[in-house]
């Protein structure tokens, strides 16, 4: 199979000239109904020339177009089908962080950092989607939502890896190494590569630090066009979470695990603040289930909430996306008023080596349907101009990285707290304030600061305002992303504490003062407190 991975076109040029068999290529893309995309080739410079056949020769046609066909089918059969096949999941496969009693979540932990500090456990990070509902030209990762410390979503995440591995040879004395795959695409490769290069890869060794890159298909027209972006480029866009396997398949990532001995990875999406990377708990519940393959996932808070729900569909464990569920399933509840369908799904999942490796084979991989997307594609026009059109002109094809659950022969689910675990960056903030979006920046930065304010109440410590009184309020409610003014601003290092532990020596007794920032000393490596005026 050939598809199309920045590593081996588009904008690798030749030193020398390539030969071009025009004639051939014509005779292809005819066969495949895409002889439009020669139209504007006699005017083109002999440089956009050689480029541009190097990106159309790429392509395998036969499988786009077949890609194309099938996922015109897939938009025909209505999510009605699916509707009447739905079932909740069953209570045996799941667990709950909060229904789990201390002693039992205690050695989950155990067992989770035991694993890290064998050298067992890996993270691998899907960051290859463009984040066009952000609205910034650089990846998510890079991404600041405000913090005092000014860090970056990448930053925080590498903090915590250090972090967990720093909690394993604790409890073990011996070091293991969490290494860290990162899947990419064309548009985030570089600078996502230059950005962990500049920053020292945030104190984690370079070679722990893995990035490939996930294919690329072309956009299509409803009437099975390849769309042209500008005379002498197709409209390009990566291929889902879910190219993930077919990613690993191409790439060297999977022997890299096996020489390394991973057993357990953990695979999630970049924009949540709160994840845990590699979170022992669940790693542990995962490994104690026997699962070889599992997800995270916290009640859906409404019905219209844009998280996938996980559930059976036909007795097999899927997920069912927010855009591909009808309102009247969505909307369905339990006698105690619970939404029928609540297992929201976090895009933090669990898989172990041999699955991973299984599901990325090609006879596993090609039962993987493409999910479809109308989008507003930009297209040039007859006159070789940019249309930005205003309504959906085309379609993206997409996998997604849980369609691989149907293969999972002994499936977890983990139920965990929302306050805890989710807060998804999406959407930039609305220059209105009147106006409240989700998903934000200063809705994540919030779920941040409330929930380590939960962790120094926890440790003993309390806060307090300017003038010495108790602030009663209790870290709000992120939904709402309130920031009320009794709001207090607090910002732990995971390099100090990864889920609150540890932070008595520093907190417990003391009434602080809005901000409040326990950070590592670059100098001496010792945890700071600061707070208030003293910032
Ligand atoms: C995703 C989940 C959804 C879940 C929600 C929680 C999928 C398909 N959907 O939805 O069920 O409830 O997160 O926040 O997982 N990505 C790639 N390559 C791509 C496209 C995306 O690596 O081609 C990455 C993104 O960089 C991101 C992650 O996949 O890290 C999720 O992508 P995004 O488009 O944000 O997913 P949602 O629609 O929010």
């Amino acid at each position: 199979m050939k598809g199309i991975s920045a590593n081996n076109c588009t904008h690798h040029l030749h030193k020398h000239p390539v030969s071009m068999d025009i004639d051939g290529l014509r005779s292809t893309l005819n066969k495949h109904g895409q002889g439009h995309l020669l139209k504007f080739w006699d005017g083109l410079s002999s440089e956009d020339k050689e480029h541009f056949y190097k990106e159309l020769t790429n392509i395998d046609y036969e499988e786009v177009t077949t890609f194309y066909k099938n996922a015109q089918e897939s938009l025909n059969s209505s999510a009605q089908k699916i509707d009447d096949h739905l079932q909740p999941l069953s209570s045996g496969v799941c667990g709950s962080f909060s229904k789990t009693d201390p002693e039992t979540l205690q050695s989950y932990e155990k067992s989770g950092l035991t694993a890290v500090s064998e050298n067992k456990v890996a993270v691998l990070l899907l960051a290859g989607g463009q984040g066009t509902r952000l609205g910034v030209p650089y990846p998510k990762g890079m991404y600041d939502v405000g913090l005092p410390s000014k860090k970056t979503l990448y930053q925080i995440q590498a903090e915590r890896i250090l972090r967990v591995q720093n909690l394993g040879k604790k409890q073990t004395s011996k070091s293991g190494v969490i290494p860290w795959y990162i899947m990419t695409s064309e548009h985030t490769m570089e600078p996502t590569r230059e950005f962990f290069a500049k920053n020292k890869y945030f104190g984690l060794q370079k070679e722990d630090v893995v990035l490939f890159e996930q294919s690329l298909l072309p956009c299509f027209s409803f009437d099975g066009e390849i769309i042209l972006q500008s005379p002498s480029k197709i409209a390009l866009a990566p291929d889902g979470n879910g190219g993930l396997y077919r990613a690993l398949r191409r790439s060297k990532v999977l022997d890299d695990m096996e020489k390394r001995g991973i057993e357990y990875i953990h695979v999630y999406c970049v924009d949540n603040i709160l994840v845990k990377m590699a979170d022992p708990i669940f790693m542990g519940f995962c490994i104690s289930k026997g699962a070889n393959c599992a997800a995270k996932v916290v009640e859906k808070a409404f019905p219209t909430e844009a998280v996938g729900v996980v559930c059976k569909v036909d007795g097999v464990y899927q997920v069912v996306e927010y855009s591909e569920i009808t309102q009247d399933t969505a909307e369905k509840r339990n006698e105690d008023g619970r939404l029928a369908f609540n297992a929201g799904n976090i895009c933090n999942h669990f898989f172990t080596f041999d699955f991973l490796k299984h599901a990325s084979d090609g006879p596993q991989e090609s039962q993987l349907k493409h999910h479809v997307a109308k989008k507003k594609i930009p297209y040039v026009d007859s006159d070789s101009k940019v249309q930005k059109p205003t309504k959906p002109n085309g379609i993206k094809m997409e996998k997604f990285v849980f369609d691989v659950f149907q293969f999972a022969t002994n499936f977890a689910v983990w139920d965990v707290l929302r306050e805890d675990e989710f807060s998804p960056l999406k959407n930039a903030d609305s220059n209105d304030a009147e106006i409240k979006v989700k998903d934000t920046p200063s809705t994540c930065r919030q779920a941040l600061f409330n929930l380590h304010h939960r962790y120094v109440v926890k440790a003993g410590g309390k806060f307090v305002d300017g003038e010495g009184s108790a602030i009663t309020t209790q870290p709000s409610d992120i939904q709402n992303g309130n920031e009320n003014d009794q709001s207090v601003i607090c910002e732990i290092s995971p390099l100090v504490s990864f889920a609150g532990e540890g932070l008595e020596e520093h907190v417990s007794g003391q009434a602080l003062v809005s901000p409040v920032t326990l950070e590592v000393t670059p100098e001496n490596g010792k945890p700071l407190l600061q707070q208030g005026s003293a910032k």
